[in-house]
């Protein structure tokens, strides 16, 4: 016993050693933050889920008001908190090409490709090809097909307030949530407003639900890569690879009038590679081979962001809407007037005029924007604008959307639901990246119009029909879950719908 304890204190000191000897790092180049602790540097509450990590990430931006920078450690490796909208810019704008990528890998075989996550030459070689299907030159062939799918949901949504005399708004948004994303991407129905189906919580079960993997990764970079794991069980890399083999056999051509994600995809398929250069020529461009794989894991990502995000911000909004009846007057007056001049036909062109539908969305997303954090690791040794920080190689710099979105210095009464800061005229008083809800750059969100389409036309499909109530169970304020990937609320958001009888 006597002769193993001081083996034991010295195996003690030599791993506490090891694991704070690079704890000095910001400090030497004079960049404030809180102390770190061995093994977990600042992400303990992360780690042991006590904390959402966009929760943590606004803990520390408060407590630094006077700096560009904060300075944090994963396990060991430095990671820079940034506070100031030049930098912001800086790094997703002015010098994307020397924060290219997100930082976050894991196994290619099991989604690890996703637009998402791939790196930067896959993302260049994809992306060119993918973005048309979700903007505007599809909303027009989407428009009846959503409203369709927004009728019934709808229909679906007074069937269980009628049971339950109110609505528990999240689990029944994303039926909507993953029904319009799966039809619009892959021409798939889920059917998921008959209850026995559970397609919709077996999916949502797999991907929002975060596997310990995840928090591996934040702590040991790299570490998933290594022995091949997924931060997403291997059930949803099977799910999405069916939808790819199933995409095989629908014959489609180039000519294809579609023009679905799931269209392209096959188009590329047949191709077998593509690559990163613009034109197809660019001779030190990479080629990137089309597989299976590559493509399940894209289908993956519009699902996951055309479901997760759908469901979460129309449940916040009908929250907002429900707490402020008076904004939800202006809505709901605002609908009626736009389908009256449109003779009741609820087409693209009349959504095109409901200019307070796109205002609650954004203030929505202000309030919520459902991403942690925007992310990118330095590719190269990068000086940061207006300080003489220069930051190394492979540090990630982490954003934290809510943090800008909630700064009074940008919006004034931060938590006060006010769509009319989103105006054509105020919005021009906003600084042009303090909404950060989609990220910005050439890397930010591929999906944003169709999310906004997607929301759009539910929210006037619901408001046509209902307004959304308070109940004694709709909850005062709202937290963030650290059990779920997107900011989800902890409380369930209640709501009743009382009829409104309007016939179009
Ligand atoms: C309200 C809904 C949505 C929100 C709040 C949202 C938010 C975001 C954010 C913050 C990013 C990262 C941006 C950055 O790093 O600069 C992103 C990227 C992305 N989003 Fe969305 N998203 C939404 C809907 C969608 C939809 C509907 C799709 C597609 C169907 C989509 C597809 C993507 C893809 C593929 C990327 C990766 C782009 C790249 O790295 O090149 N998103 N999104």
């Amino acid at each position: 016993m006597f002769v193993y304890l001081p083996t034991l204190i010295t195996f003690i000191c030599g791993l506490y050693l090891y694991f704070t000897r690079g704890f000095d790092f910001w400090k030497i180049r004079n960049v404030k933050g809180p102390n770190p602790i061995p093994f977990f540097g600042n992400y303990i509450d992360v780690f042991f889920r006590r904390k959402h990590i966009g929760v943590l990430y606004h803990d520390i931006y408060k407590q630094y008001p006077d700096e560009k920078v904060v300075g944090l450690f994963r396990m060991m490796p430095p990671t820079l908190l940034i506070r100031d909208l030049d930098i912001v810019k800086q790094v997703l704008i002015k010098d994307f090409e020397s924060f290219p990528d997100r930082g976050v890998y894991y196994s290619k075989q099991k989604l690890g490709t996703n637009l998402f996550h791939a790196d930067v030459e896959v993302m260049k070689a994809l992306r060119k090809h993918l973005t048309a299907v979700f903007t505007s030159n599809k909303f027009k062939t989407n428009f009846d097909m959503l409203v369709n799918r927004a009728e019934q949901f709808s229909e679906y949504m007074g069937r269980i307030n009628q049971a339950n005399g109110e609505v528990n708004m999240l689990p029944v948004m994303r039926k909507y949530g993953a029904d319009s994303i799966m039809m619009a991407a892959f021409g798939l129905d889920l059917k998921p407003y008959d209850d026995t189906n559970p397609i919709c919580d077996v999916l949502d079960e797999g991907i929002q639900k975060p596997s310990y993997f995840t928090e591996l990764e934040l702590l040991f970079p790299g570490s998933l890569t290594k022995f091949d794991l997924s931060i997403f069980p291997d059930k949803i890399t099977q799910y999405f690879k069916g939808i790819i083999e199933a995409g095989a056999t629908l014959r489609v051509t180039e000519k294809s009038e579609k023009n679905r994600a799931i269209d392209v995809m096959m188009v590329l398929k047949r191709q077998g590679a593509v690559n990163a250069s613009k034109k197809g020529d660019g001779e030190n461009e990479a080629v990137v081979e089309i597989t299976d794989e590559l493509l399940a894991a894209q289908a993956f990502i519009f699902f996951f962001a055309g479901y997760g995000n759908n469901s979460l911000l129309t449940s916040y909004a009908l929250y907002y809407l429900a707490k402020n009846p008076e904004k939800q007057d202006i809505l709901i007056q605002e609908i009626d007037e736009v389908l009256l001049k449109h003779d009741g036909k609820f087409s693209y062109e009349a959504l095109k005029e409901m200019k307070y539908v796109g205002m609650v969305f954004e203030e929505t997303l202000r309030l919520h924007p459902l991403t942690n954090a925007v992310v990118r690791n330095a590719a190269r040794d990068v000086q940061l604008e207006g300080t003489d920080i220069i930051i190394p190689k492979n540090t990630i710099l982490a954003i934290s959307p809510y943090s800008f979105q909630h700064d009074e210095k940008y919006f004034p009464e931060p938590e006060k639901f006010k769509p009319e800061r989103f105006s054509a005229e105020n919005v021009r008083e906003l600084h042009p990246c303090a909404m950060l809800s989609f990220g910005l750059g050439p890397r930010s969100c591929l999906g944003s119009k169709f999310a906004q389409l997607q929301f759009s036309i539910c929210i006037v499909k619901i408001l046509l029909k209902y307004r959304v109530e308070c109940t004694k169970n709709t909850p005062e304020t709202l937290s963030y879950t650290p059990m779920r990937l997107l900011l989800t609320p902890n409380e369930r958001i209640n709501l009743r719908l009382v009829s409104r009888d309007k016939s179009y």
